[in-house]
């Protein structure tokens, strides 16, 4: 990864985690039996089970880790998040900025806050750096009210987490890469959707193999070169839902 999580630690624990993440990433049966966890866990909805300080999200453990290591060793001042749901996700990183002693803020949308969600959200003990917004994250209205909370010293990282599409993840990518700080990341969320087997059903989903957030990312990237795929981190994680989706911004 391109950045320090453990800045303090010794330097021979850091070589020997260096090592093994590195061996992760070509230890294929690790890797196939990960994959295929995943793809399990998808199918059973075991990630929809979980909550963070008392808010339910819906992410993969690993990259409720991921996001910690992030907002904790880039410092954003701003994160921006498409894909509310029920909050959970907006809460972590809320709390996060806190515990890091963070001034800073937490922007989401969501195409349809159910009341009860925003009831929720807005009365949480963490919901006072926390700004929503509803409506469509490619809405051009929308992405400039969300711009207009991010200054020149801020550091922007954002997470795409809203409509699975590749069309729509194309869009978002393109309205909101911009407001990303060189050093910072932007994570496409649900890429894994593209490494499912064939044989899986999307019920009632319009993405699905080939129509998702990787092949959005891949097409997006071969025209911004400013932005890099950051592998170390799903190779450290592995059960992930974001392959090929941490995005670091290089200039
Ligand atoms: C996977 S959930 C988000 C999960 C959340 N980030 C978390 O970790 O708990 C996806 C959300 O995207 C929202 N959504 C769907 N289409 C959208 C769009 N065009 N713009 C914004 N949000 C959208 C859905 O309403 C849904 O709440």
């Amino acid at each position: 990864m391109r950045y320090e999580a453990t800045p303090n630690a010794h330097t021979d624990f850091k070589l020997e985690r260096d090592a093994r993440n590195k061996s992760f990433s070509v230890d294929e049966e690790f890797r196939d039996a990960s994959s295929n966890w995943r793809a399990m866990a998808l199918e059973r909805k075991y990630m929809n089970s979980f909550s963070w300080l008392g808010r339910p999200l819906i992410q993969f453990p690993g990259d409720v880790m991921a996001v910690q290591e992030l907002i904790s060793a880039i410092r954003p001042t701003v994160v921006i998040e498409t894909g509310i749901a029920h909050g959970g996700s907006l809460i972590l990183s809320s709390s996060m900025l806190k515990l890091n002693d963070i001034d800073g803020k937490v922007i989401g949308v969501d195409i349809e806050i159910r009341p009860h969600n925003r009831d929720a959200i807005e009365s949480h003990r963490h919901a006072d750096l926390i700004t929503l917004y509803e409506g469509s994250s490619t809405d051009p209205k929308i992405v400039e009210q969300i711009r207009s909370h991010v200054g020149p010293a801020d550091t922007v990282m954002v997470f795409l987490d809203s409509n699975h599409t590749h069309d729509h993840v194309l869009g978002e990518l393109n309205a909101y890469s911009n407001m990303v700080s060189v050093g910072s990341y932007l994570v496409v969320f649900d890429t894994h959707v593209e490494d499912m087997p064939d044989s899986y059903v999307w019920h009632n989903r319009p993405w699905g193999k080939g129509n998702n957030p990787k092949t959005a990312v891949h097409e997006w990237i071969k025209n911004n070169d400013n932005f890099e795929i950051d592998n170390d981190i799903e190779n450290q994680v592995l059960i992930t839902s974001a392959p090929d989706g941490f995005l670091f911004r290089r200039s």
